[in-house]
């Protein structure tokens, strides 16, 4: 089957954005955390080697007929269990200061709890020491979305508060065994989307009674708890949110407040507890507080301020509307249990994702970093970072996934990714753009190192965002640069202090 054609212009002629645009008082200072970001269950593969235990991740990939839209797994994935030290002899090729993964934390507790896995200890251990051999910096997310079955079979995973203390035990190992090397700590990656995820398919995991609509919320609840305990086990501790940068359709009121509600429900539901007051804002906790129980106020003591800088996820910008006013449905039915979200509709370019290479005459909604991405920073820094004390600010990860990318066949059409160069180079040019509007953003992480099992997870091998290629059929799963990951070393040398 030939692929689709893309629509989009490539690389159109005299749209590359030439070098000569640097602005020669901006720079990156020399200790900023520039890096790549990846993630256990997406790259590791040896699903059952030396005691990892199941997740819930292997029940949906494996048992739950269309939850992965190619009907693959990350039993293998790229391999990164047996291959890490090609992999960040790689990462030291391209020059970056950091490397960001996650642990599994059901290889560490193949039972979630009781008895650690030294083999695994012994693996992250070599990981940890390779990075620093390469003078790379090892960023340790304890948690990216793998919760180990045993506890979701046992209590329902993040339904329920139960977690809490298995999450910081696990945290509290970790943190011993990993801490005198381990300088940065992200607790929970984008609770925003796995709590989001909930309810889990059901006949495939127990219900445990929790409504479906309030399950994101009780799963919110858990992690609120169990992030502000942990962090308070050691500094240097956050959590990273997600979303795009929220622009509304129109000038309307309406639209005013469409935005705002997806603030409110979306980075809102965890920033503002965590970097504002302690507890959840009114727009939140009017739609909870008939389900979950209030914070104590030593919870809500232990939870505000429980982050030493604001790390976000920003990948892309999309507008919002009222329904009423709006050109297709938006969701803002406050049951609906991802409410707000918008489905797509004309406006959107992958799956909502509003972001293009340069402005384009035939897709003018679409938007170049530079567009979005100082606003969505300096929003960032206003709303969360100063109020909670001047804090400093990280992008977590970033990235794009080039429309039919997975549908080419030759090699070489697969490495040339005009696109993801194209964002690459905007992207950084915007954040510096906001830092010399006196935002202090202290590091960028690009996702990803090289394609994997991808996007919320639901996609497998078909949507790829590495800036290396891995060709899964080969058995050796070879990786090969593409055009963006020179384009990633380029753009941030040519600015570098
Ligand atoms: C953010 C998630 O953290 C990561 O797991 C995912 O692959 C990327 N977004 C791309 O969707």
């Amino acid at each position: 089957v030939p692929p689709p054609p893309i629509h989009y212009p490539r690389f159109p002629n005299g749209q590359q954005v030439p070098m000569e645009s640097k602005n020669e008082s901006w720079s990156f200072p020399r200790d900023f955390w520039w890096g790549v970001a990846g993630a256990a269950y997406q790259v590791e593969g040896a699903a059952k080697a030396d005691g990892r235990g199941p997740s819930v991740w292997d029940v949906l990939a494996h048992r739950v007929t269309g939850f992965v839209t190619d009907s693959s797994t990350a039993d293998v994935t790229n391999n990164n269990y047996y291959m890490y030290k090609d992999d960040i002899a790689r990462i030291a090729a391209l020059g970056v200061k950091t490397y960001s993964f996650s642990l599994s934390w059901s290889r560490i507790f193949p039972f979630g709890r009781g008895a650690v896995n030294e083999v695994a200890i012994a693996h992250y251990n070599d990981i940890i020491d390779t990075c620093i051999q390469h003078d790379v910096i090892p960023m340790v997310t304890l948690y990216h979305w793998d919760t180990p079955l045993a506890l979701q079979d046992t209590y329902g995973g993040w339904l329920s508060e139960n977690i809490v203390n298995d999450f910081v035990e696990y945290a509290r190992v970790v943190y011993g065994r990993f801490g005198d090397r381990v300088k940065y700590w992200f607790t929970l990656n984008e609770p925003i989307v796995f709590c989001q995820q909930y309810p889990l398919p059901a006949n495939y995991f127990k219900n445990f009674t929790v409504p479906n609509e309030q399950q994101s919320f009780h799963c919110g609840q858990s992690v609120l708890l169990a992030h502000s305990k942990a962090y308070r086990l050691g500094k240097s501790m956050m959590p990273n949110s997600n979303g795009g940068y929220k622009i509304p359709l129109t000038d309307s009121e309406e639209d005013a407040r469409a935005v705002q509600r997806a603030w409110d429900f979306n980075e809102g539901w965890f920033s503002d507890p965590v970097y504002l007051t302690g507890d959840y804002n009114s727009a939140v906790k009017n739609y909870v507080s008939t389900f979950l129980r209030p914070f104590t106020e030593s919870e809500k003591q232990a939870i505000k301020g429980s982050g030493d800088l604001y790390a976000h996820d920003a990948y892309t910008s999309q507008f919002y509307y009222a329904p009423e006013g709006g050109v297709d449905a938006c969701v803002n039915d406050p049951s609906h249990p991802s409410y707000p979200v918008c489905a797509d509709t004309q406006y959107t370019y992958k799956k909502g994702w509003l972001i293009g290479p340069a402005a384009d005459p035939l897709a003018p909604w679409l938007h170049k970093a530079t567009d979005w991405v100082p606003q969505f920073l300096r929003y960032m820094k206003d709303t969360w970072a100063d109020p909670a004390g001047n804090l400093p600010i990280a992008v977590t990860e970033f990235g794009f996934a080039e429309p039919y990318e997975a549908q080419k066949t030759l090699l070489k059409d697969i490495l040339y990714d005009p696109i993801r160069v194209s964002y690459y180079r905007d992207y950084m040019e915007a954040i510096l753009m906001a830092m010399s509007e006196g935002v202090n953003v202290v590091g960028c992480l690009a996702w990803s190192l090289y394609d994997n099992f991808e996007e919320q997870w639901a996609s497998g091998f078909a949507v790829r965002f590495g800036m290396q290629y891995v060709d899964f059929t080969d058995p050796q799963l070879p990786r090969y640069y593409k055009a963006s990951f020179f384009e990633y070393k380029r753009a941030f040398d040519v600015y570098q202090e």
